[in-house]
């Protein structure tokens, strides 16, 4: 297992559209295994291949209170949704800020398990919303991108200036 670096916004990588998973082999559970150690070290409840500059459509989530339900999704695809909901986001890409966005209150799922079986799965809540949130990143899609360009440019500032001092 490793730690993985994870790329900060604006980072241009983070804008690249991420190509769909082939074969599902070792080096793609490798992968999902650092993912998941990256993720639960920053701390985070999701993380998608593209912020550790892997362009592959890869995302793991873990909503649970404890930290012991990952969920690892390969090639998602929201195929249903309903409802709406608001409620506050981040992102490991984005440390710092916290702001409101409107999404789909519940979802419907399809991807590929760390084995490669095509699984179906329903959302609601959290895990629907971080489910839409780390499937935006697979299109190069930021939670900073549903704000008012007022705020995005606010935070994109912020964080280039973060970016300078950090050494
Ligand atoms: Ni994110």
């Amino acid at each position: 297992m490793a730690l993985l670096h994870i790329l900060r916004y604006p980072d241009p990588r983070l804008r690249l559209i991420s190509t769909p998973v082939e074969v599902v082999d070792d080096e793609i559970r490798q992968l999902l295994d650092d993912m998941l150690e990256t993720m639960y070290a920053a701390p985070g409840i999701g993380l998608a291949a593209p912020q550790v500059d892997v362009t592959k459509r890869i995302i793991t989530v873990d909503v649970s209170p404890k930290g012991d339900a990952p969920v690892c999704l390969i090639n998602p695809e929201i195929i249903s949704h309903e409802g709406k909901e608001v409620m506050e986001e981040g992102c490991l890409s984005v440390p710092g800020f916290h702001e409101n966005v409107e999404r789909a209150d519940q979802i419907r799922v399809k991807a590929l398990d760390r084995d490669g079986k095509s699984i179906e799965l329903e959302a609601e809540g959290l895990l629907s919303v971080c489910i839409q949130h780390e499937t935006d990143h697979l299109d190069g899609r930021m939670f900073v991108d549903y704000l008012s360009e007022i705020k995005r440019k606010r935070i994109q500032k912020k964080m280039e200036k973060q970016r300078r001092f950090s050494m």
